[in-house]
């Protein structure tokens, strides 16, 4: 908990965050590539509502995220979407304790959609801001409707990343381990779309991976040291296996069982040799991949070890906003300078 004191835009500092003695309702903004979102938390774990726009059906045609375009449908959709969140909560903004928006990593013309929302909020209303780091919303998420505490080894996967983090306290969060290439989320979507599937890859393969042999084709998992993975190699033998059939129908099921079963099997082994290490007994999953059916069946199989195993509601694993304004009342790496600028890169 901290002191937040952005007084350009309230002359009153406010204690937000777990021992702050009343109840806190943040209302947070979520705009960093392809949903825009808002949602109001109480106390960081209690939802009261929550409104996703998604633009999928625009960046279909594409085959993938067009920044710019994203960016514009984010300021047509915004003012709706906040609207529709205090309808649904049945709130007036002068309720509202804390107005929290994602600062990055994420696109830059879709972030300063949000931000600028939720500084402007927080100015109008003589509130304090919040700006909050999207990776750390992603784990956040574990404290939506739980009473998980830290520490705990997490595992974060989305389409832009793949970390293993040791996290001490709500605010101190080492990263142990992450991926020397793609993403698992990006080699979904790549893999997806070498055979054929529409985007956004991952819960399709998800999907069709469940009707397929998950042994008909051995792929190879990287032997990377440490609690580092490596997914392009994988890609490749993927990429390589499509091409023996020369043309003819593909056994699209078989493939992605057999793709679902490497990724998912790597992912568990370098989480169990996390937990072993670090000795402690609770394991989170997080990020958009974390939604998949396979991968959430393997760590969970972990509370056979004797761990306590915790992952989101599918609705809180892709981007949401209820998952941000959890990071602000948590205080885990936030920032409260009004001058935060957004940015692209973790
Ligand atoms: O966290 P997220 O919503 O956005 C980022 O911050 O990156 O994650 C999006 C990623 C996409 O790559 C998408 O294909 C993947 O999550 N994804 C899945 C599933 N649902 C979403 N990947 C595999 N299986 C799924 N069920
Ligand atoms: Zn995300």
């Amino acid at each position: 908990m901290k002191m937040i004191k952005n007084t350009l835009f309230t002359k009153t500092p406010v204690l937000i965050g777990p021992q702050s003695g009343y109840d806190n309702y943040i209302m947070a903004i979520e705009s960093s590539c392809d949903e825009t979102a808002c949602a109001i938390v109480k106390n960081g774990r209690q939802v009261i509502s929550n409104v996703v726009a998604s633009q999928i059906k625009t960046h279909e045609k594409y085959g993938g995220v067009i920044p710019e375009i994203a960016a514009r449908e984010h300021l047509e959709a915004i003012n709706a979407v906040i609207e529709e969140a205090f309808k649904q909560a049945n709130m007036n903004p002068e309720q509202i304790s804390a107005f929290a928006g994602t600062v990055g990593p994420g696109l830059v013309g879709c972030l300063l959609v949000g931000l600028n929302a939720a500084k402007t909020l927080a100015l109008v209303y003589d509130k304090v801001f919040i700006g909050v780091n999207h990776l750390n919303a992603h784990l956040c998420a574990n404290y939506i409707d739980t009473d998980l505490k830290p520490p705990y080894i997490a595992l974060l996967i989305s389409g832009g990343h793949t970390q293993i983090i040791d996290v001490k306290s709500y605010s101190e969060q080492t990263i142990i381990g992450e991926t020397i290439d793609d993403a698992v989320g990006e080699a979904y979507d790549k893999v997806a779309r070498l055979i054929g599937l529409p985007y956004p890859g991952g819960p399709v393969l998800d999907k069709l991976a469940n009707e397929g042999n998950p042994f008909a084709f051995q792929l190879p998992e990287a032997k990377v040291d440490g609690y580092n993975f490596s997914f392009s190699g994988l890609k490749t033998a993927v990429l390589r296996l499509v091409k023996s059939f020369d043309g003819d129908t593909l056994p699209v099921n078989d493939i992605c069982a057999s793709f679902q079963q490497c990724v998912s099997s790597t992912l568990y082994k370098k989480v169990k040799k996390a937990l072993e290490k670090s000795g402690y007994k609770q394991v989170v999953i997080a990020g958009g991949v974390a939604a998949n059916s396979e991968i959430r069946k393997k760590i969970f199989s972990l509370e056979n070890n004797g761990y306590k195993v915790n992952a989101p509601l599918m609705k809180y694993c892709t981007d949401n906003a209820a998952m941000v304004a959890s990071c602000a009342y948590f205080n885990t790496n936030t920032f409260d300078d009004v001058n935060m600028e957004v940015f692209s890169r973790a």
